[in-house]
């Protein structure tokens, strides 16, 4: 059996990687730019890495080749990045979805799982968000995200291709890039505590997220590439519950014994207020059972930070 992993060098994709290998997959292909993600996420595993660009059409063809799973995780995955920048997130995260499916779909692959985002929601009156709920993207990145859910749907209905769609929360874990100003907050956060600087909270800190542990997302994108009777639909992958940023900082401080107040600076353009997944839907249809509560998920990532970052 083989997998074919876009993005497949980022924090995610490398852990969705192991993962899959763990659960027994032969062949485990990690098809990466290497923009954002990093051969080094991928170093003592039997992760294959193919470099190549999701704009490239051709090049997916090749990559997809005998493949019968494809996890379609590449993307330029920032809310403020979209906003600087939406032409080149527009390319990758539309039209190189557009060109993961139509690949996908003309090398016979079983299932495409799509990485959707919690952002297609926007700001809900109601909490937790559920999947009947009306989107409302509050970002050229949530837009994007939400077309390659239309998209995906639309190849199951109208080409036969099987796809699942996975709306994430906010995932975090080991190797997450603290490397950019767009980086998600608590690899920045993680960073921050061990160089003893102190991290930038934008607005209050009082808006919250569902932070949801990278090992519970891979087990759950699985599940998703082997459910029966779900192609075409739509799934919360959240973990349940939220957070603030104010709480957050607290906690990590907590894991970490050290001791250091955040700068607080204007709200960010484009940022939800709430995020919080009901994850009744993935838990009926796809068996979603995350393990990692959020005090755990921090305790193991900044173990891996310590470890990492000097
Ligand atoms: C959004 C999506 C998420 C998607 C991600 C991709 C929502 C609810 N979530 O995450 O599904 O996977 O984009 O990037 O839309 N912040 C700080 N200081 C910092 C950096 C960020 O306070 O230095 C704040 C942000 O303003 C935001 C929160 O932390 O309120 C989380 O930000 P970030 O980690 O960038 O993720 P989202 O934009 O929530």
């Amino acid at each position: 059996m083989k997998a074919v992993i876009t993005g497949g060098a980022g924090f995610i994709g490398s852990a969705l990687g192991r993962h899959l290998l763990a659960q027994g997959v032969d062949s485990v292909q990690a098809f990466d730019n290497l923009n954002s993600g990093h051969a080094a996420n991928l170093e003592g595993t039997a992760i294959g890495l193919i470099t190549g660009d999701i704009r490239d059409y051709e090049a997916l063809l090749a990559a997809f080749a005998d493949a019968d799973y494809v996890i379609h995780l590449a993307a330029i995955p920032s809310v403020p990045r979209s906003i600087k920048e939406p032409i080149p997130s527009h390319d990758v995260n539309i039209n190189g979805s557009f060109n993961v499916f139509r690949a996908a779909q003309a090398q016979g692959v079983k299932r495409v799982v799509y990485a959707a985002s919690s952002s297609a929601y926007g700001d809900t009156e109601i909490l937790p968000k559920v999947e009947s709920m009306q989107t409302n993207p509050k970002s050229p990145y949530a837009a994007q995200k939400l077309m390659g859910e239309y998209y995906a749907s639309v190849f199951s209905s109208c080409f036969g291709l099987q796809t699942v769609s996975l709306r994430f929360f906010n995932v975090f874990g080991p190797r997450q890039d603290p490397g950019s100003a767009y980086s998600g907050v608590l690899s920045l956060f993680m960073k921050a505590l061990i160089e003893g600087k102190s991290p930038t909270i934008f607005g209050d800190g009082e808006q919250s997220r569902d932070f949801t542990y990278v090992e519970d997302v891979a087990a759950l994108v699985w599940k998703a590439a082997l459910a029966t009777g779900v192609s075409g639909r739509v799934f919360n992958a959240g973990n349940g519950n939220r957070y603030t940023l104010n709480q957050t900082w607290e906690m990590l401080q907590e894991i970490s014994g050290v001791t250091l107040a955040a700068n607080y600076g204007s709200p960010r353009e484009g940022d939800v207020k709430h995020s919080q997944a009901d994850t009744t839907l993935a838990r009926q249809a796809l068996g979603h059972d995350p393990k990692f509560t959020f005090q755990e998920g921090l305790r193991q990532t900044f173990q891996w930070y310590r470890a990492s970052l000097v």
